[in-house]
Order: C-alpha cells, then sequence, then structure tokens
C-alpha cells in the first residue's frame, strides 16, 4: 500500500459529503483495506457527550454540536497514528474545521445526487436535519449551500451513487493510489 501523506503531516484521510454518502460505511472498508483505525466524529460527539445526535440538536441545540463536532475532528486529527477519519455531512461549516481538514487529511468528497441519498436514509430517525421534511428538498438544499465548502476543502471527488459501498471503497483506494 502507498499513501503519499504516510506519517506526514496530511497523515489521515477524511471522507466528507453528505449524510447518507456512505462516510461512515466506506470508511470501515477503507479503515479494514489499510489496517488503520475508523474515527467517526458524530460517533466520537455521542462519546464525549453521553448524549445522540439528535438529543443535542433538540436540547442544546445545533451550534453547541458543531463546537463539540469541531472539538472532536480536532482530537481525531490530533492523533499520531494515520486514521480514517468519517466526519459528519456538516463539518464543513466552519472555517475552523476545513483548516484542519485541510491541513491534517487528504479529504475525500464522496458525491451522490440527493435523490439518491434520500432513497438510502429512508425514514431514517436519527437524523434531525431530515426531520418532518421531505428529504429531497433538505438534501437538494444543503446540496446547494455545501458543495462550495465540500469542493473547498476536497483533494479528490469520487462518485458515490451507485448502490455498492465497495465499489466506492475501491475507487477510494484507487485515487489515493493504494494497492491492495
Ligand atoms: C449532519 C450530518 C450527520 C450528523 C448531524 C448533522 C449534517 O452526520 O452530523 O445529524 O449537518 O449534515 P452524517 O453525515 O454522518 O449523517
Amino acid at each position: 500500500m502507498t499513501d503519499l501523506d504516510e506519517g506526514g503531516p496530511r497523515r489521515h484521510v477524511a471522507l466528507i459529503g453528505l449524510m447518507g454518502s456512505g462516510k461512515t460505511t466506506v470508511g470501515r472498508l477503507l479503515a479494514e483495506r489499510s489496517h488503520r483505525p475508523l474515527v467517526d466524529t458524530d460517533s466520537l460527539v455521542e462519546a464525549a457527550t453521553g448524549q445522540s445526535v439528535a438529543e443535542l440538536f433538540g436540547g442544546e441545540g445545533e451550534a453547541a454540536f458543531r463546537r463539540y463536532e469541531l472539538d472532536c475532528l480536532a482530537r481525531a486529527l490530533a492523533r499520531s497514528e494515520p486514521s480514517i477519519v468519517a466526519t459528519g455531512g456538516g463539518i464543513v461549516l466552519t472555517d475552523a474545521a476545513r483548516n484542519l481538514l485541510r491541513r491534517d487529511a487528504t479529504v475525500v468528497w464522496l458525491r451522490a445526487a440527493p435523490s439518491t441519498l434520500a432513497a438510502r436514509l429512508g425514514d431514517d430517525i436519527t437524523r434531525p436535519l431530515l426531520a418532518d421534511r421531505d428529504p429531497v428538498d433538505v438534501l437538494t438544499d444543503l446540496e446547494t449551500r455545501r458543495s462550495v465548502l465540500y469542493d473547498e476543502v476536497a483533494d479528490v471527488v469520487v462518485d458515490a451513487d451507485g448502490p455498492d459501498p465497495v465499489d466506492v471503497a475501491d475507487r477510494v483506494a484507487a485515487v489515493l493510489g493504494w494497492t491492495s
């Protein structure tokens, strides 16, 4: 396996993209393949606060969630061990998070159409931004507002529209120059 950034300042691989793009699933596959740990920022936030993402949004609010999320991203990227970092879809919203990602990770944007993402997420009840609204509308709106931010931090964009996460992981591995 080769990785141009192995051990260097951009030692991690971070996956970004909208909800449902497969960041955690593809991240798990990449972690297995590269023998690196998978770190998931939503899970870190939940572990740090003892609350689910939905509970945090409903209680302390989205702004508080974003502060926890940034803190957890910073901790994940500070690890010396090269890791696969699966992020929450809104990680790119703060300048600080974008700067950390650019500095410490090779950033892969998993891009898929809002209709694909909505179909994949189905009736998911764990994602507060989708609650009580049409998922295609929400995801289309998020895509419109966030694409510029994903594009700003991404080193590579990988099509994640297809149904098989193994294919997506293969594509990511190929663009990273990993050989199996
Ligand atoms: C969010 C995405 C979620 C989670 C939270 C907010 C967003 O993560 O962080 O519900 O703003 O897009 P996933 O992208 O892993 O679903």
